[in-house]
Parts: C-alpha cells; sequence; structure tokens
C-alpha cells in the first residue's frame, strides 16, 4: 500500500519521495498544488500519482488517505483533528511527523515557532495511531535566504553573528524519514535531529565564501534593521521569535546528537558539504 508524502513543493517532502520510490515502495504525492508536481520543471519523478491535499481542509482528505497505510505529514495545526479522523477512517496504521525540536523548549504551546509543531504533536499523541515525531533543529537549507545578498552585494546582514545552530541536511531528514516509515522497529520513536557540528551562522557564511571561492563580508545590523528587512515574508510574532532565539544562542552552541546516525546509518552531512553542493546558488 502507498505512502502518502504531504507537502510535496516543500524541501523535505520532495526528496522523501524519490527516497522511497528507489527503495521500492509505492507513494502518493500530495501537494495543496498537485498540478505543480507534473511537467518538466516538476522536482518529482515522472509518473508518481499526485493529489490535492491542504491540510487546512478537511474536504480534500478522504481521496487523499484512501487506500493508503502511512502518511508523511507537515504540521499544519488547523485541520488536523479532522485528518486524523480521516486517516484513521482509511485504516492508516502509521503517520510520522515532521515536527521541529522547537517543541522541547518550556514555553513551546505559546511560542510562536513551536506552537503549531506541539498542538499537532499533541493531536497525534492522542490519536489511536502509531506516530512516529521528527524534530529537526535548524535547516541547513534555511541558508538560502542570504543567496540573494551574496549573489548581489557579496555580504550578508546577521542580527546576532554569533548565534549558533547545528544546521541538518535535508537530505539526511528525507532518509531519516525514510527510516522510520520503512523500519518497523523504529516506529512511534521521538527523533531530536541535528547535524554534526554546532556553528555561528558567521562561521555558516564563512563557509559558503569557501565553497563559492568567493569573499563574503558579514555585518552585523541591529534587530529591528533586520525585521524590517524580513518583513514581506516573515510575519512580525515570528520575526520577534526568531530574534530571541538567536539572542539566547549568541555565543552558547547548539545541542549535537547522533539520532540522524542512529536512523541512516550514516553520520549526519556537514553544513561544509552542504555549502559545496548549492554553491552556484550564491555566485553571481
Ligand atoms: N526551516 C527550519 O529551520 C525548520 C526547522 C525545524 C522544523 N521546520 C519545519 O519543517 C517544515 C518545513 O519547513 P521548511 O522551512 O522547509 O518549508 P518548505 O520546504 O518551504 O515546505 C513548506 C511546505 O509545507 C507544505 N504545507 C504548508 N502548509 C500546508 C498545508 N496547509 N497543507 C499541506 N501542505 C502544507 C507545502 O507543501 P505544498 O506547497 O506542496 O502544499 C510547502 O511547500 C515546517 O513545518 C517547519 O516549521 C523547519
Amino acid at each position: 500500500m502507498p505512502t502518502l508524502v504531504t507537502g510535496c513543493r516543500g524541501r523535505v517532502g520532495s526528496a522523501l519521495v524519490p527516497l522511497l520510490l528507489r527503495a521500492g515502495h509505492s507513494v502518493r504525492a500530495a501537494s495543496r498544488a498537485p498540478e505543480r508536481l507534473s511537467g518538466p520543471a516538476a522536482a518529482l519523478p515522472v509518473g508518481v500519482p499526485v493529489v490535492a491535499c491542504d491540510l487546512g481542509d478537511p474536504a480534500t482528505f478522504a481521496a487523499a488517505l484512501a487506500g493508503v497505510d502511512s502518511v508523511f505529514l507537515y504540521a499544519e495545526p488547523s485541520g488536523i483533528d479532522a485528518f486524523l479522523a480521516a486517516a484513521e477512517a482509511a485504516g492508516v496504521e502509521h503517520i510520522v511527523l515532521l515536527s521541529s525540536s522547537s517543541v522541547l523548549a518550556p514555553d513551546a504551546p505559546d511560542n510562536p515557532i513551536a506552537a503549531s509543531h506541539h498542538a499537532v504533536e499533541q493531536a497525534l499523541t492522542a490519536s489511536p495511531l502509531t506516530t512516529t515525531l521528527l524534530r529537526p533543529g535548524a535547516f541547513a537549507t534555511n541558508a538560502h535566504q542570504w543567496s540573494h545578498s551574496v549573489r548581489e552585494r557579496g555580504s550578508v546582514d546577521l542580527p546576532h553573528p554569533h548565534s549558533h545552530s547545528s544546521p541538518i541536511d535535508e537530505t539526511d531528514l528525507a532518509e531519516a524519514a525514510l527510516a522510520v516509515l520503512t523500519e518497523p522497529r523504529l516506529r512511534g520513536g521521538a527523533y531530536h535531529l541535528t547535524g554534526p557540528e554546532s556553528l555561528t551562522a558567521a562561521e555558516q557564511v564563512g563557509l559558503l565564501a569557501a565553497a563559492t571561492g568567493r569573499p563574503i563580508t558579514v555585518n552585523a545590523v541591529s534587530g529591528e534593521a533586520w525585521k524590517e528587512s524580513v518583513a514581506a515574508f516573515v510575519p512580525e510574532p515570528i520575526a520577534d521569535a526568531l530574534l530571541a532565539y538567536m539572542a539566547a544562542s549568541e555565543g552558547a552552541p547548539a545541542e549535537v546528537t547522533d539520532e540522524v546516525e542512529k536512523l541512516t546509518g550514516h553520520p549526519a552531512r556537514t553544513f561544509a558539504a552542504w555549502a559545496e553542493e548549492h554553491a552556484d546558488a550564491f555566485r553571481p
């Protein structure tokens, strides 16, 4: 029976589909915009069945879930109770949630970054379905937020250049999802997934400079200036929460776990390797 992969235009969902296919599993690829999953520009392999699924719109659930036995789920709280009821009715056995390590903070229910993941985790845990929680920290791919200014100006504006994270490669995350979806002994756990080392934001920029072979200047800017620069695409409460997170992790190394290796059988990929692989996005 197929696995329903939600959010297939997202970075993890789109990386997971080909891994499941290569491992011999059948897949149904879901998106809020399934028409964008087909055609030459689509990231998915040709021939994968696609279906509409908007996790905020229960009218899309029954058709997406009919005949599937497992689900890779993005954390959207607005329709989660209806989604779980529809999954149970369809005979789904196992749901793997792309959650966030932000749920581990004591203020998770009230924190704008953690709250949606916390709410979905609570709903899953209360349901009779077997659920597995993937709790990644910051994604390596977040570095793409700097690509425009690196390409255009050779510089990056950072409100907290010495704030730490342990960036995880999206391929490792997709491979971890593959493992928990396909290996029954790994089901039902909660996994805190990180990259292999704690790096400051400025150190990540340094690794991007090394990968591109061009210098990149780090400009320390005020929190207000940074908020203004991201206002078009980051809502204010989220920007405030991100700033608070960066301030708290300034000079404080981020936790590093070995959960990627436990799930995938290999050490987590480094940010330096991610930078090499994506260097072209940072070249003029
Ligand atoms: N970025 C990080 O550092 C980080 C760290 C920890 C956890 N996370 C979590 O990981 C998830 C992905 O984050 P990202 O930054 O990597 O985003 P992303 O790759 O841009 O993925 C976002 C995808 O989520 C899917 N989605 C959003 N709302 C949906 C809805 N109502 N119904 C169905 N699908 C929906 C969409 O898929 P379609 O467009 O195909 O519908 C969208 O493409 C988020 O939940 C995020 O909070 C991110």
